[in-house]
């Protein structure tokens, strides 16, 4: 079979909603290559069958970029026609080690790489957000290294690859209640979960703020949402505060440095205010505790 390759050089930190966009229309996933911590650019690729459902493919790429362009300027995509690969060992090749922060290190489920005394995060890449390539990923995994505190019950709101519930686990979390509201992220972060050995302490659930139906949720030292800025602030509105305990802390990433008002009204009026600040870009991650 012939494939179309899709190109896309672009700043890192736009890495990850592109290769999620270019994931879903790609069976063969999507390789990164040239990222690491402190990398600037990243070129993306990902290969379309060259079959009836090109045209469509194609133009669900462009819709998606366009999209994602309104957020941020995006580049344009380049194309060529190539033959068959071996698209297991291109992924292979392309998907590196992260080690964030001063503890963690993030690893693909069949790297070798040496940890050395980090605490290892080891990951399937599949359709979920959360390899730990994004700023706000990483943003998250420094705060909850910095401010969990062994024997802390946490829950992961938006859970994706299940990376911020099982680097928590890791930390010494006692308990991790891990939501999503995509069947298929559910899954991966299961499956991501149990390869991790910390299907004890980490429970992985379909599910959002708030609940459906009676379910009740026992509030936490650490809730950790890594969502979007305009659900953070409906939530806030909607009383996710009560899913903390009165000396536990809500962080929040995924916030536009342009919604960061209406986000800091909404946390006044749940009486809550923010501690710390993580800035990438344009990209925001807040730290609230109760005023
Ligand atoms: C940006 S990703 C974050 C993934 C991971 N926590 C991380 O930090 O890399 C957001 C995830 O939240 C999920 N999500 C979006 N809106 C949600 C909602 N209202 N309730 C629960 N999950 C939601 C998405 O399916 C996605 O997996």
């Amino acid at each position: 079979m012939s494939w179309l390759e899709v190109s896309l050089r672009l700043q890192a930190e736009l890495a990850e909603p592109a290769a999620e966009l270019l994931g879903r229309l790609a069976p063969n996933g999507v390789a990164i290559e040239g990222l690491d911590e402190g990398g600037q650019s990243v070129l993306l690729r990902a290969w379309l069958p060259i079959d009836g459902q090109l045209a469509g493919r194609r133009r669900a790429l462009e819709e998606g970029l366009w999209h994602l362009g309104q957020i941020h300027p995006f580049p344009s995509p380049a194309f060529r026609s190539i033959e068959e690969q071996d698209w297991a060992a291109i992924w292979k090749r392309e998907y590196r080690p992260l080690p964030i922060g001063r503890r963690l290190m993030v690893l693909p489920s069949w790297s070798a790489a040496d940890p050395g005394e980090r605490l290892v995060v080891q990951l399937e890449p599949g359709m979920a957000f959360g390899t730990g390539a994004h700023p706000t990923t990483r943003h998250c995994l420094e705060l909850i290294e910095q401010t969990l505190q062994p024997g802390e019950a946490v829950v992961d709101l938006g859970c994706g690859s299940g990376i911020l519930a099982i680097a928590a686990a890791r930390l010494g979390a006692r308990r991790v209640l891990a939501l999503d509201n995509d069947p298929l992220a559910v899954e991966l972060a299961q499956l991501n979960v149990q390869r991790n050995g910390v299907a004890e302490r980490v429970r992985v659930s379909l599910g959002s703020f708030p609940v459906d139906g009676d379910e009740r949720i026992d509030p936490v030292e650490l809730l950790v949402a890594n969502l979007r800025s305009d659900t953070l602030i409906a939530m806030l509105q909607a009383g996710l505060a009560a899913w903390v305990r009165p000396t536990g802390r809500l962080l929040l990433s995924g916030l536009l440095d342009s919604d960061l008002p209406i986000l800091n009204a909404a946390a006044k009026q749940a009486a809550l205010q923010a501690v710390d600040v993580r800035a990438t870009d344009d990209w925001r991650t807040l730290l609230l505790q109760r005023a």
